[in-house]
């Protein structure tokens, strides 16, 4: 088995895990990647054994997975009454703040986060760090009018924005942003970080998820592991 299968094989417990938590009648949050298609897929499986749930997806790559497997997705925008949300993450700190984005879809995400009762963020254990920053450069979403000039902004608080792109094309997001990774390296003060960099025009979202954990569930090579945010 290489290191990737393995690291899969835990995402997947992880995953089959958190979807313990969903019960009978939930409105449930999907959430988007890797990590998060494995609960897609366990929650799949309980609707087809009998579960009643309705899925507000993150994405469209999301979406069209959880419908081929028989997922019921609300599709309105009116106000969701979810009442969990699962996901992954791209870095997690010891305060169970996050780095999400590294797939694009941090808007999404974000919005079905705060509008979630509860937050569930399923992750292997490489995904833990002493803090934000440290192996993953910060996603930031920007609208593309200007965006040359809103790096300059964002460089301002430190360190450097890389326009992403993919196959050589500037990438674009499901809203037809763009976004800029800032490698700023160690975020000390997520919190601050975040309200600092919202306040830059051109600046839609950023991948910084502070306080919005609920439960984290961590796949290690000993066993699964759940955490609660610190004074919770
Ligand atoms: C998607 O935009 C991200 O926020 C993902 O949740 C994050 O990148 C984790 O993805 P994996 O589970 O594939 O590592």
């Amino acid at each position: 088995m290489n290191a990737a299968h393995d690291l899969d094989a835990l995402k997947r417990a992880a995953a089959r895990k958190a979807i313990e938590f969903v019960r009978d009648g939930m409105i449930v949050g999907l959430g988007t990647g890797s990590t998060a298609t494995h609960a897609v897929l366990g929650l799949a499986e309980r609707v087809k054994a009998g579960l009643k749930i309705r899925g507000v997806p993150t994405s469209r790559e999301t979406a069209e997975l959880a419908r081929r497997h028989g997922i019921d997705l609300i599709e309105t925008d009116d106000a969701w009454s979810i009442d969990v949300a699962i996901d992954g993450a791209d870095e997690v700190d010891p305060r169970l703040n996050l780095i999400k984005g590294g797939g694009g879809a941090l808007l999404k995400e974000k919005i079905v986060a705060a509008a979630a009762r509860r937050l569930i963020i399923v992750v292997d254990h490489t995904k833990r760090v002493p803090a934000l920053g440290t192996t993953f450069p910060l996603p930031i979403e920007v609208v593309p009018f200007g965006w040359g000039s809103t790096a300059r902004q964002l460089e301002t608080v430190g360190g450097r924005a890389v326009l992403r792109r993919r196959n050589g094309e500037i990438f674009r997001t499901e809203a037809g942003h763009y976004i800029l990774d800032l490698h700023l390296g160690r975020i000390d003060r997520p919190a601050e970080l975040e309200t600092q960099l919202n306040l830059i025009p051109g600046v839609v979202e950023t991948g910084l998820f502070v306080g919005r954990t609920s439960l984290l569930i961590v796949g290690t090579p000993n066993g699964i592991e759940v955490h609660h945010p610190p004074g919770a």
